[in-house]
């Protein structure tokens, strides 16, 4: 069986108990209650976790610069973290949202979070990154729109739509988490759900008008291809990056990624399939949505549309066609000038590996043989208040050691204001999603076979994307090179916070299952 489990590679930089807020960009509130209420996605009653009485959770709507105050109240009966996916976390990661970085809300109590959405664009998600939450709900879409005056490399669409993809159980988050620690792997997932619904979630058009897509997987573990009968999708924006225009007629979505698709209502009038399977599986799970026009004379029909389903060349090649309009308008990863990432020289190589195993009967993951063990005391005040015996620097190699799998609190420390290539290697017979949290990086590379230093040779230095959250293929011959900038982050910082940064590897998805 072919599953996946993202990891996240989060950066720490520096540490301010300030929030630091900009005065003249507007402010956006939000309430949010979230409890425990039933859901019935596959058609089998399920104790979901809903944001405000919803599930999927509510979009957060905003524009470039924003300050997002989220007041969250947890009337759940155990501890509730939100992460959110891809928002930069430019001056703190303080309110990033991952064990380590932000302490959970009490149950019972609220919490606020203060985010900036500076300098950003694009389509994101928020989820709970705790206690396998996810498998129950919690989720939502993020959309930062460009301010009024800067111009989007596209017309207006007629209309905008989060479309939330993710594979899906019919058991709770406490028996999934269950499992994993009496020492098995996840399960195939019992199906997949469109915007948290098992089948019939409609997306509705007007003949002859362009429309908006921004899918996110926000799934547990399965790669997904997202395709529209007779339709065909054009790539615009990743992970907050205007890209070069590309047309597909199905793309892969995998797990904690976000593109933006427009697609044109330009078929005769009636219902057509939206389409979500599950990719590299070994059992193909399908599930379907409606594209409705409003003229609309007649429901879908037709066989439903087939997609990839084992093809690693066909991804990795639409991958590598995912790349920066460079012409385009949007903020730039660095807008203080490092955006001609390929010139600027690496002061180090990270090489990342990732592994599965059991310890003491149960199922861990592990980061260069490391399965990360989160510490009482959170990192980042461990590290801001020099709290020593939380962590030790150096717990982590930044090479693969090939030995078996340990547990320790993995900090990997990296020199202020360096600007480091992180090479991500994938033996396993599962797709990896890594994720980088509240920075991104550009993908430079992603090909099979050994990484060596002559895998720089055929780098993107140009034009790659910089996002977020990447695939490593599964097999035994994927690898993926890529380099990220931390200058910038750390310039805005301030030299007088810390001098150096440190980074952490821990699970993403599966962080407190597995202890
Ligand atoms: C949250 O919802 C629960 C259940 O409806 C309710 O009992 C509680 O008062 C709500 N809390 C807030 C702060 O709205
Ligand atoms: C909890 O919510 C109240 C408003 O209901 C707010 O005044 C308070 O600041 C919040 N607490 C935290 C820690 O965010
Ligand atoms: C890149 O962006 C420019 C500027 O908005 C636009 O004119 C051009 O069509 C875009 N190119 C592609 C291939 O998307
Ligand atoms: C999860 O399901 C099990 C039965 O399979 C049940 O005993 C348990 O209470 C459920 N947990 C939650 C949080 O719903
Ligand atoms: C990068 O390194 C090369 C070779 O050491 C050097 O010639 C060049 O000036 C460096 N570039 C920058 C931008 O530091």
């Amino acid at each position: 069986m072919a599953a996946n489990v993202s990891f996240a590679a989060a950066l720490i930089i520096g540490f301010s108990l300030l929030f630091a807020v900009t005065a003249e960009d507007p402010y956006r509130f939000f309430e949010w209650n979230v409890t425990y209420g039933d859901i019935y996605p596959l058609g089998v009653r399920q104790q979901g976790i809903l944001i405000n009485g919803q599930f999927p959770g509510p979009d957060i709507h905003s524009v470039t610069n924003d300050n997002l105050i989220i007041n969250v109240y947890n009337s759940l009966d155990e501890p509730f973290l939100l992460s959110w996916n891809g928002i930069q976390q430019r001056r703190n990661s303080f309110v990033d949202g991952v064990y380590g970085t932000t302490c959970p809300i009490p149950p019972g109590k609220n919490y606020t979070y203060i985010l900036q959405v500076k300098d950003q664009i694009g389509s994101f998600y928020y989820f709970p990154s705790l206690a396998f939450h996810k498998a129950a709900g919690g989720f939502g879409g993020i959309r930062i729109l460009s301010r009024p005056r800067i111009p989007v490399p596209f017309p207006d669409p007629a209309g905008d739509y989060t479309v939330l993809i993710g594979d899906w159980y019919k058991s709770n988050h406490t028996d999934l988490k269950a499992q994993l620690d009496s020492g098995r792997k996840l399960p195939l997932p019992d199906g997949i759900l469109i915007n948290g619904r098992g089948s019939g979630a409609t997306l509705n058009v007007e003949q002859g008008k362009t429309y908006r897509l921004r899918i996110s997987n926000v799934g547990l573990q399965d790669s997904l291809n997202f395709r529209i009968q007779n339709h065909k999708m054009k790539v615009v924006e990743v992970e907050g990056i205007h890209t070069l225009q590309t047309t597909f007629s199905s793309l892969d979505v995998h797990v904690g990624q976000s593109y933006s698709v427009l697609i044109t209502a330009d078929q005769p009038p009636r219902d057509y399939y939206v389409v979500v399977s599950s990719r590299f599986t070994s059992a193909v799970l399908t599930t379907t949505g409606v594209l409705r026009y409003s003229n609309s004379a007649g429901g879908v029909s037709g066989p439903i549309p087939g997609g990839p389903t084992i093809q690693i060349d066909w991804s990795l090649n639409q991958a590598r066609a995912i790349r920066t309009n460079l012409t385009a308008s949007g903020p730039r990863p660095n807008p203080q000038g490092s955006y001609h990432y390929g010139m600027i020289n690496t002061t180090r190589t990270i090489r990342l590996a990732s592994s599965a195993g059991q310890v003491n009967g149960k199922q861990r993951y592990a980061v260069n043989s490391v399965s990360f063990n989160p510490a009482d005391t959170p990192l980042k005040l461990a590290d801001y208040f020099k709290i020593d015996g939380v962590y030790r620097v150096g717990s982590i190699q930044s090479q693969p050691t090939g030995g078996g799998i340990y547990l320790d609190t993995s900090v990997l420390q990296v020199d202020y204001r360096s600007f480091v290539e992180i090479v991500f290697e994938n033996s396993e017979d599962i797709v990896q999603s890594w994720h980088l949290d509240g920075y991104s990086f550009w993908v430079v590379g992603m090909d099979g076979g050994q990484w060596s230093p002559d895998s720089r040779n055929g780098y993107n230095l140009r034009d790659a994307v910089a996002r977020c959250t990447v695939q490593l293929m599964d097999g035994h011959i994927h690898s993926t090179g890529q380099r990220r900038d931390v200058e910038h982050k750390i310039r805005v910082l301030g030299k007088a916070i810390l001098r150096t940064t440190v980074v952490f590897t821990s699970l993403h998805n599966l962080d407190f299952s597995q202890r």
